[in-house]
């Protein structure tokens, strides 16, 4: 029966094309679970909002990623797959937490100091990130959320919050784990940091053919001679070190030569994935966002009755 599978809630913002680094860091593991478990898959677009400020975008990179993880496998009959925003209660939580929550607390996040080191003026919206987070976990009493490495203070976050509600008001929410695989917790970009897509350093998880050729030859390599580090990581990816030590041995100076391997191994791999998500059209994943919505509204709104008795708002 369903009810007995741990439950799997994880999301993604839609602050931009997916990248390889989300997929094997993350929404890979989305699919691999899914039958194991049961799932809440979601589009974190209130996340996005503190970043993506225009209607448009918003809309286009939300519909994007839902298509990108029905291309990849989702299956919408296992997996409830919804956008944050349809649900409510997730802000209503996150409120409720914000009173359990202090500020010094908050400002030992690694998101808030990253954007406060960078000097700009960080908004609420930004500081209050995990606490939104949590609200998304706890909410469907997820057993575990896979992610990537970057996301693990965030589930502890995630943790102490059930603690703190759990220890006022009585056992009402569990306590999440994260799921990290540790051979991809962090896929470096083509620059050799952390892939992201607020450094420019991606390859587009649906990148065409001319978007993976120019997104390899970009990548850094070290002149020192030795094996080209960031190419080499992002190869066995896609390929098992084992075979990858023969071609590696034979061209260890010859870095276009590998690079042209690495845009064979990955252009292989996504052509399928391709394919599939150019026959998903916008109004069938609208749908399938919709239907999921409704599903999860409606566990949401239990949870959220229990939250209201044991905080005392109900009559
Ligand atoms: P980005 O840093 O590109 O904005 P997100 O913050 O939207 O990515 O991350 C979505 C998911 O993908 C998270 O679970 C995150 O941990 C994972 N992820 C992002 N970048 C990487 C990476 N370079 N390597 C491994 N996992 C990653
Ligand atoms: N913060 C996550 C990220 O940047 C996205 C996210 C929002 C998320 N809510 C979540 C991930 C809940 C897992 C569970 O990638």
């Amino acid at each position: 029966m369903a009810e007995n599978k741990p439950i799997l809630v994880s999301g993604v913002k839609p602050t931009g094309r997916a990248h390889i680094g989300n997929y094997f860091g993350a929404m890979r593991q989305f699919v691999a679970l899914q039958k194991e478990h049961r799932s809440f898959v979601f589009i974190a677009d209130y996340h996005a909002l503190n970043f993506i400020q225009n209607k448009d975008e918003m809309r286009r990179l939300s519909l994007d990623i839902a298509k990108d993880y029905l291309a990849l496998g989702l299956d919408p009959e296992t997996t409830t797959l919804f956008k944050q925003s349809d649900i409510p209660e997730h802000a209503e939580l996150a409120w409720i937490f914000d009173t359990l929550t202090t500020m010094p607390y908050l400002m030992r996040a690694h998101a808030y100091k990253d954007a406060e080191a960078k000097g700009a003026e960080v908004s609420v919206g930004t500081f209050n990130y995990p606490i939104l987070m949590a609200a998304d976990i706890l909410l469907y009493d997820a057993d575990v959320v896979p992610v990537g490495q970057d996301q693990k203070q965030h589930i502890e976050y995630a943790r102490d919050t059930a603690e703190k509600f759990n220890a006022k008001f009585g056992d009402t929410f569990k306590l999440p784990k994260e799921i990290i695989l540790d051979d991809v917790a962090v896929v470096p970009g083509t620059d050799g940091r952390k892939m992201s897509k607020s450094y420019g350093n991606v390859i587009p998880l649906f990148a065409d053919r001319d978007e993976i050729v120019k997104a390899v030859m970009s990548i850094v390599t070290d002149s020192s001679g030795e094996l080209p580090q960031n190419v080499y990581a992002i190869h066995k990816l896609y390929r098992s070190e084992q075979s990858l030590e023969p071609l590696y041995q034979t061209n260890q100076n010859n870095y276009k030569t590998l690079k042209e391997a690495l845009i064979e191994d990955i252009d292989a791999f996504v052509k399928p994935l391709r394919e599939k998500r150019a026959t998903i059209d916008d109004a069938d994943v609208a749908a399938i966002i919709r239907a999921g919505g409704e599903q999860a509204r409606s566990i949401a709104q239990t949870k959220m009755k229990t939250v209201r008795e044991r905080i005392g708002v109900t009559y």
